[in-house]
């Protein structure tokens, strides 16, 4: 590699001879273990397995492996749920690969619920036509697969682990190639040269002041690939999950849609069940449209909550043993009362475009999980879709980054970007829910875009507010309403469903 004089003095060097990954959810672990023999070094903000939404997962991993199911109905359902907007050859790849991933997961030791003769038992999820989640624990899913992942990175050889870590900047040459990054470890800047990068960093949540994911997860790697030029596609799509535990903490905790699927009902403050009236699969609709009907019920007074009473009762302990714990940790025994419960900002369908092998618009640049716009997802995720497609398109982008030619260019000189601080952070948060959650229009979204300015002009561009830039401005460009997405000013469906395609240019969004 040719040295590089242009990095700034205080910055030490450190070229790594294989795959840096941003990111240690189960995307960025599965792409680290991928990428094997090259070696990889991952870049985690927290000790593995904390701070990352996959280890929180609830639901478990969507899988057509039932006697009654199949890899092409799996396909379908993924494409409808999208809206529109789901590409059906990554939806055919994703599902027609899911069984190997939950094979991969089964063999590394976690432990998925069997019956007495060893088959998956298979859940049932909103706007899935057959059970076909396979869980762990009733709804300690991704608990169990990150313990299962990290035990195999620990005993990789090749992976290294920088924990405590955070990405402040992509590294480029002169031609836009992503070189590395700069790292923020130890009280330290180290500019980390790499045959390639996977950005695995994980959603938006953290954006929004209710939120069903860790604090930390607040676009940061969408922003500073966005601000590399990379192509970031549909970025208003925010999935919001019907039934966060409105406990008035932050983050809320998750009550898991698959009580729903034992039969759990919504019900007002008078007991009354209330998703019939708003439409006819009732607790089985797809999560939108029960995000709205509650955030409807709770605006107009009636209030919202889960009754797991009859259909859950005294298995509770057993069957949903973190629901429960989380209950009874805010003084509430799901046994006897209902749950009180609230839409919470829980997925980002839209970020980083990819092809089908995790490769960004920008060379050298991978992405996985969360963070990636893979094609998968469209306008709404399918529930329990995101640890498949994050051990999918992980192992994907592993393999791929660690195949890449190494350009050998220099980075050019760049700074970390700037921090926001937590009073802004906060009004931030609060506005994004208040103007780009369940519901949307151009007024408060334009409300959304002028704080955004203000706050870069105070503090500079933060990845952050790139990151919650593209959501709010990709909302008031999509003058309709699709899949997760509702403007109340535009309530009707596009006859053609289209993608926001952005790129920026370097700190104005163009066409791309
Ligand atoms: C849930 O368990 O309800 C969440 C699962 C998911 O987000 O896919």
């Amino acid at each position: 590699m040719a040295a590089d004089a242009s990095l700034p003095d205080k910055t030490d060097r450190l070229a790594f001879d294989g795959v840096l990954v941003l990111g240690a959810g189960l995307a960025g672990l599965s792409a680290a273990l991928a990428a094997a023999p090259r070696r990889a070094l991952v870049i985690s903000a927290e000790p593995l397995g904390e701070g990352c939404s996959s280890a929180w997962a609830q639901g478990g991993v969507a899988v057509a492996m039932g006697a009654d199911d199949s890899v092409a109905l799996h396909a379908q359902d993924t494409v409808a749920a999208g809206a529109g907007l789901v590409q059906p050859d990554r939806a055919a790849l994703l599902t027609g690969e899911g069984p190997d991933a939950v094979a991969a997961l089964l063999a590394l030791g976690a432990a998925f619920d069997t019956d007495a003769d060893g088959r998956l038992v298979q859940s049932l999820e909103a706007a899935h036509s057959r059970a076909r989640v396979a869980r762990v624990k009733g709804d300690q899913a991704g608990r169990a697969i990150m313990q299962a992942v990290i035990a195999a990175v620990d005993a990789a050889p090749t992976v290294t682990v920088w924990s405590g870590a955070r990405a402040r900047r992509l590294l480029q040459d002169r031609d836009g190639r992503v070189r590395g990054a700069l790292i923020a470890h130890q009280g330290r800047l180290i500019a980390v040269t790499a045959s390639a990068v996977v950005l695995a960093t994980g959603g938006v949540g953290g954006l929004f002041s209710e939120t069903t994911t860790p604090a930390a997860v607040r676009g940061e790697g969408l922003g500073l690939a966005a601000q590399a030029g990379a192509v970031i596609t549909d970025a208003e799509f925010v999935q919001f999950h019907p039934t966060a535990m409105d406990f008035g903490v932050d983050p809320a905790p998750l009550a898991t849609e698959a009580l729903r699927g034992e039969g759990a009902v919504l019900v007002d403050a008078a007991g009354r069940p209330f998703m019939r009236d708003h439409d006819p699969r009732g607790e089985l609709a797809p999560r939108d449209i029960v995000a709205r009907a509650i955030h409807r019920q709770r605006l107009t007074g009636g209030g919202a909550f889960l009754d797991c009473r009859a259909a859950v009762g005294d298995h509770f302990p057993d069957e949903f043993p973190g629901v429960f714990a989380a209950c009874r940790t805010h003084g509430l025994d799901p046994r006897v009362s209902p749950i009180p419960v609230a839409p919470a900002a829980h997925y980002h369908m839209g970020g980083v475009e990819t092809d089908a092998w995790g490769a960004a618009s920008l060379p050298g640049l991978f992405a996985a999980g969360e963070c990636a716009s893979t094609g998968v997802h469209g306008a709404n995720r399918l529930a329990s879709n995101s640890l498949l497609e994050a051990a999918v398109f992980g192992r994907r982008a592993g393999h791929a980054a660690a195949a890449f030619a190494d350009p050998g260019t220099a980075p050019v000189a760049c700074e970390p970007a700037p921090d926001l601080p937590d009073a802004a952070l906060a009004e931030l948060r609060r506005t994004l829910s208040r103007e780009a959650g369940v519901e949307r229009d151009a007024e408060g979204l334009g409300r959304a875009l002028a704080l955004i300015e203000v706050l870069a002009k105070a503090h500079g561009e933060a990845p952050t507010l790139t990151a919650a830039r593209l959501i709010v401005s990709g909302a008031l460009a999509r003058r309709e309403s699709r899949g997760a997405h509702f403007r109340r000013d535009f309530p009707q469906l596009a006859a053609h469903p289209q993608q926001t395609r952005s790129r920026i240019q370097p700190a104005t969004p163009v066409e791309a």
